[in-house]
């Protein structure tokens, strides 16, 4: 009797512990049906710009819109599964009860209310103009609390912790709410609330430490902490090294908070930040590395198990696109290639490619893998899983195709001197082909959402605390 009403105690305590995680799980998936609706708009706007619909709806216009996709994708799709996902390791790892569900709990519908209120206002016009921090000053503060409140609440848990060491993807998680809560802060200037920016070129340099920190001192380290906690347990076998683990761990922090200047180097910024940017640039590859071959020699002899486990399998996608995505970010970050390839196609296949491949792929791993954890029951559908992944496979792989063509197309025709309108006919069959890739991208996040909301929303209670 006694032992039962414990064991009610624990799922109780579990069930109360979940439920934020499957908030973020579930606003993961609709936030991804919105925002890709939004990228197709604009991606069929660059083949019909003329079409009426552009030119009659003010919140249509392709510059509204535009950041809409791109914050919504950052910090909706991608940045609610990868928070969610850490309220369910942390506590594992460290062995201890999450310290507040409710302060989880509001932060979910903080984070929410700061997505859709601002792509709200940036339908109405209302932007701050500096690239993925054209929310307003308001839902500035309010993205600042969620972090604070995120870190509060890993940080209790870990004080109240019962296991000694601290796996990397726990030191992985406080290095990311640190940094990305000071990131945001000053990156946003959010002392000039009318702005958001500071004066002259010194806003430049300061836009692109903003802009590159997001994608790599926030999504990047999630991510990678994701796949640090799923990798072994679906290779069924410990990490290769904890030791090269944390040399990743260092020099991610030593090379990429500064080499946001790569993004600026056919400006006039001072010289010396360029080669800081660049030199920093080619010295990611020493922190990707680490992370890489330390995941794959984890995983040696064990594909077949990670591709048995339907969330193995994403993070082990995007893992790959990890390894693409960063041998391409080195190289286009020296000054020879940016000739030719800065301010192109090129460099949207990139962000595509490490946007939504590799932090993408990996957060809906987490939500596969860890959904049948917080439900006690397995996913609604494997086979929906599997056709979703793949149709976001080839999307995505087609996508980042003919917007490297398209890419090199626009960069050789600007070097040659060639005039916009002989170039931009050459570049609309690309476009065409953008458009029906991105088709595959689009349903399959319809898929994802059924698939999500039907795991989530038809559950059974969950089974008390289980590590497999
Ligand atoms: C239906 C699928 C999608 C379509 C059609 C699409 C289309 C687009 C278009 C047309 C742009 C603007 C490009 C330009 O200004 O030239 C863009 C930008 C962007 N999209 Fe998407 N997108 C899709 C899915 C995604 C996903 C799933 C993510 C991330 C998870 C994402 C992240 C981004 C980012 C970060 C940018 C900014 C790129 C940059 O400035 O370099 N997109 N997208
Ligand atoms: C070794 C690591 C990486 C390096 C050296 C690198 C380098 C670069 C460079 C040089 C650019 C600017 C290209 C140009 O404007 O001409 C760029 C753009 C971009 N990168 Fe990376 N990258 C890396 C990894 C990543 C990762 C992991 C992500 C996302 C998780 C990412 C997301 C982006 C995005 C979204 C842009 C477009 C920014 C814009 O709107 O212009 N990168 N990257």
């Amino acid at each position: 009797m006694v032992e039962e009403s414990g064991n009610n105690a624990a799922t109780f305590e579990a069930k109360e512990a979940y439920r934020p995680i499957a908030g973020f799980f579930l606003s993961s998936a609709v936030w991804f049906v919105i925002f890709a609706s939004a990228g197709f708009i604009l991606a069929s706007w660059m083949i019909a710009p003329d079409l009426f619909l552009y030119k009659n709806i003010p919140w249509l216009v392709f510059s509204r819109v535009r950041p809409v996709h791109t914050n919504g994708m950052i910090f909706g799709f991608v940045g609610s599964a990868l928070i969610g996902a850490l309220y369910y390791y942390v506590p594992h790892l460290v062995r201890a009860p999450l310290h507040s569900p409710l302060i989880a709990r509001i932060t979910l519908w903080m984070w929410n209310i700061a997505v859709a209120a601002g792509s709200t206002t940036l339908l109405f016009g209302l932007t701050q103009g500096r690239e993925y921090a054209e929310y307003i000053w308001p839902i500035d503060v309010l993205v600042l609390i969620a972090f604070a409140m995120t870190f509060y609440n890993v940080f209790m848990t870990v004080a109240a912790r019962k296991e000694k060491t601290l796996y990397v993807s726990v030191w992985y998680v406080f290095a990311t709410l640190i940094f990305i809560f000071w990131i945001y802060f000053f990156g946003n200037a959010v002392w000039n609330p009318e702005t958001g920016a500071i004066r002259g070129l010194a806003d430049g340099v300061l836009a692109w430490f903003y802009g590159h920190g997001v994608v790599g001192l926030f999504l990047t380290p999630l991510a990678v902490a994701v796949s640090y906690y799923i990798i072994p347990i679906v290779s069924r076998g410990p990490l290769f090294s904890h030791t090269i683990s944390l040399v990743g761990f260092w020099s991610i922090l030593i090379f990429y908070p500064h080499i946001g200047g790569h993004h600026l180097l056919q400006t006039p910024i001072p010289t010396w930040l360029k080669v800081v940017s660049v030199t920093g640039s080619v010295g990611m590859l020493l922190p990707v590395l680490a992370v890489l071959v330390n995941q794959w020699l984890t995983m040696q002899g064990r594909l077949a198990s990670i591709h048995a486990s339907v969330g193995g399998k994403w993070v082990f996608a995007g893992l790959v696109w990890y390894l693409i995505v960063c041998l391409q970010g080195p190289f286009q970050a020296l000054p020879i290639i940016q000739r030719v390839t800065h301010l192109t196609n090129w460099v949207i296949g990139h962000s595509h490619i490490a946007v939504l491949g590799f932090s993408g792929f990996i957060g809906l791993g987490a939500i596969y893998f860890l959904i049948p954890r917080i439900t006690g029951r397995p996913i609604y559908s494997r086979k929906l899983a599997d056709i979703q992944y793949w149709m976001l496979l080839i999307g995505l792989g087609g996508f980042w195709f003919v917007l490297t063509m398209a890419g090199l197309i626009q960069g050789n025709s600007w070097l040659n001197g060639e005039t916009v309108y002989r170039t931009l006919p050459e570049l609309h069959p690309y476009f065409i082909f953008r458009l029906m890739f991105a088709m595959l991208i689009l349903v399959g996040s319809f898929i994802g959402l059924y698939n999500i909301g039907m795991s989530l929303l038809t559950a059974r209670a969950p089974a008390p605390e289980e590590d497999t």
